[in-house]
């Protein structure tokens, strides 16, 4: 018996339904909005690519553009403890309205927290 990775038992057709709701929730958040583009298809594909291998399924991300370097890649941003807040609560939001329940989620989102947590580069405004 093999295990499923998380993306197996997630399945791509949830995956793909979560990054678009999580951003549809993102493009409105006041605090997350204006470090965003206007248009959300490229970060939304990349993003898939992204959590496709983050939940052990194929490089699709590295292979398109190399290492993920995700830290390093959010430097450019003012990615501030605020704002990490509201990027879990905009994933929490859009897990709720797929429907994505139990130890999956759970897990899923645990590791979430750690990584927005590893993105934060820049202190909130008069800290
Ligand atoms: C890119 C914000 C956390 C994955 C970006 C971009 C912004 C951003 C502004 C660039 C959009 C553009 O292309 O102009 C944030 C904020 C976070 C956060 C405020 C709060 C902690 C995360 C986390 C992950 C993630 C936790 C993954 C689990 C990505 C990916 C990209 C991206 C895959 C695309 C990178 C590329 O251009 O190749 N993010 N992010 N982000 N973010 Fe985040």
């Amino acid at each position: 018996e093999k295990k499923l990775t998380p993306f197996e038992a997630i399945g791509e057709d949830t995956l793909n339904r979560l990054v678009d709701a999580f951003y549809g929730l993102v493009a409105q958040h006041p605090d997350l909005a204006p470090i965003f583009p206007n248009q959300f298809t490229e970060i939304a594909r990349k993003q898939k690519q992204f959590m496709t291998q983050y939940l052990g399924g194929p490089p699709l991300y590295t292979e398109e553009h190399g290492h993920p370097m995700m830290r390093a890649r959010h430097l450019p941003f003012p990615v501030t403890p605020t704002r990490a807040t509201a990027w879990l609560a905009c994933m929490k939001q859009a897990m709720d309205q797929i429907n994505l329940q139990g130890s999956l989620r759970d897990e899923f989102y645990y590791r979430l927290t750690l990584t927005a947590q590893h993105m934060i580069n820049t202190p909130d405004e008069g800290e």
